[in-house]
């Protein structure tokens, strides 16, 4: 699990420090399912901050209860300070509270992209990332049906911002092309720009290298470093490891709901919870009982059902390092 020197040293752009995100303690059970159980960290800003863990860990459940898709059991979840789990004011009906729509976090900074890729199929590229922009718009119904200078105004500066962006993510050329017809690789470049859209100051991504070939892959590593260069705070979930510890400054691994480790990448890579969660046992056990020669690709089966192709040196068939429990459940 080495990585690659796709992009610039994870500490070459140290965090300002201050927090911008803050996990306290959160839970979240399905009914008897628990999904996430007391898990607690906190994400400085200017940070690439990855959540880990093999399938089904709780990775997606924490970015949909961030983006108020799910309530929480319990918990809290701090973005500058304010608790997003907590019911806030409904617009134009201040007294009346209730817990936050995706919209209203959006609109509060907060950006994501999809682990099941979310596009408007029959739009085109462009018109995908307008939409982005337009959560920020200002005119309302009237003025659009009535076409006003303002309104005007603010669709040239919405084309212009969305063109940008897909420049930005390297996908200009394909402006006009409807969205389903893009490459899967462009798809997920074109749910950056559309999440770059609504001008977050953090931005979510799950599993953007999924189904990339490892040339989009180092592309991807670079764009979601410019992408922090931009004063981004990014939230990554990823599978593929040379892409994490390629870009992250800092990690947190989850298993079965429960964080266990935490650190740079350099010490999680290292630690031996971390390798047993993966691997399904502890280096020393491996060394005593080395595994029977084969020729098929190395893997390790777990007792869970884990099957982790070798991350260092093995090479799955697209050439990168990713750990999975089979049935990966996507989600809802
Ligand atoms: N809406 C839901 N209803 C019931 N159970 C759910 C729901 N969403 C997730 N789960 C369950 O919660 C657990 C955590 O799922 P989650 O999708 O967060 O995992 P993940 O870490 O993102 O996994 P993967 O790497 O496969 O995407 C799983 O057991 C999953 O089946
Ligand atoms: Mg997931």
């Amino acid at each position: 699990m080495t990585a690659q020197a796709a992009s610039a040293p994870a500490d070459a752009r140290p965090s300002t420090g201050a927090k911008l995100l803050e996990a306290e303690g959160v839970t979240k059970y399905f009914g008897g399912l628990r999904a996430l159980q007391a898990v607690s960290f906190t994400i400085e800003e200017g940070q690439i901050f990855s959540l880990i863990g093999p399938n089904g860990a709780g990775k997606t459940t924490f970015f949909n209860m961030v983006t108020g898709i799910y309530p929480t059991t319990s918990g809290v979840i701090r973005f500058r300070g304010d608790d997003l789990l907590k019911p806030h004011p409904v617009p134009w009906f201040p007294l009346v509270r209730r817990p936050l729509k995706p919209f209203q976090v959006t609109r509060m900074g907060i950006g994501r992209t999809f682990q099941n890729i979310r596009l408007f199929p029959d739009l085109s590229a462009i018109e995908n990332v307008m939409v982005g922009v337009d959560a920020h718009n200002k005119a309302g119904i009237a003025r659009s049906i009535l076409g006003t200078p303002g309104q005007r105004i603010e669709e040239n500066v919405t084309t212009r911002r969305a063109k940008e962006l897909l420049d930005f993510v390297g996908i200009g050329k394909y402006s006009s092309e409807l969205s389903k017809n893009l490459a899967y690789g462009d798809q997920r470049r074109l749910e950056i720009a559309r999440a770059m859209a609504t001008n977050p100051q953090l931005l979510l991504l799950d599993e953007p290298a999924a189904g990339m070939n490892p040339a989009e892959k180092l592309e991807l590593m670079r764009l979601i470093n410019r992408v922090r260069d931009q004063g981004i705070t990014i939230l990554l979930i990823e599978h593929d490891m040379k892409v994490i510890m390629g870009i992250s400054d800092r990690i947190v691994v989850l298993d079965f709901g429960e964080k266990i480790a935490e650190g740079r990448p350099e010490e999680v890579q290292r630690d031996p919870r971390v390798i047993e969660a993966y691997l399904g046992k502890a280096p020393e056990e491996e060394a005593a009982a080395p595994p029977p020669v084969t020729d098929e690709a190395p893997t390790s089966e777990t007792p869970s059902g884990m099957t982790t192709p070798v991350a260092d040196g093995g090479q799955d068939d697209d050439d990168h390092a990713a750990w999975r429990r089979p049935g990966n459940g996507e989600e809802a």
